[in-house]
């Protein structure tokens, strides 16, 4: 196991800012057109020193091992960065400590890149995070070429 699959590991421990935030500014979804995975990230603004900042950033994802510890890094890294500043931010430096992302992992951390600015360019008019369907109802929708089926778990299965 290389340097970066050890800290996807420890990471995967414990994953940072995981789940909806209830109270949140906007919210940005994304999906890989690759893999198929899909994640949403929530970003909480606050005012500091008379510039707005991101106070808290959450996600949720439907996607790999990487998109998940990418995202758990990025959601603290976020922390009092400005708009323009989370804007500049790329796939490789949201990863953070988890090291250089390698090439076949590329595309995990742009998932969350891609949640990132979809909810940095709604952040001006924002949807209530209420009024969005959850991110598994909208993986359960017909997308056209890709089929999503979601297992039962195992006593529930031909019951
Ligand atoms: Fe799809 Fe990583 S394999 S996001």
């Amino acid at each position: 196991m290389n340097d970066f699959e050890e800290n996807v590991r420890k990471a995967l421990v414990d994953p940072q800012n995981q789940g909806e935030m209830s109270d949140a500014d906007s919210v940005g979804t994304v999906g890989s057109p690759e893999c198929g995975d899909m994640l949403r990230m929530w970003l909480k603004f606050t005012e500091k020193d008379g510039q707005k900042v991101i106070d808290r950033a959450s996600f949720q994802s439907f996607g790999c091992q990487t998109a998940i510890a990418v995202a758990s890094m990025a959601t603290e890294l976020l922390k009092g960065k400005t708009l323009d500043q989370a804007r500049a931010l790329s796939a490789q430096e949201l990863s953070g400590d988890l090291g250089a992302l390698p090439p076949m992992k590329i595309h995990c951390g742009q998932l969350v890149e891609g949640a990132l600015r979809n909810a940095l360019d709604g952040s001006v008019a924002a949807p209530s995070p209420t009024q969005v369907p959850t991110l598994s109802d909208q993986m359960k929708q017909p997308t056209g070429k890709l089929k999503i089926r979601f297992q039962q778990p195992e006593g529930e299965r031909d019951a």
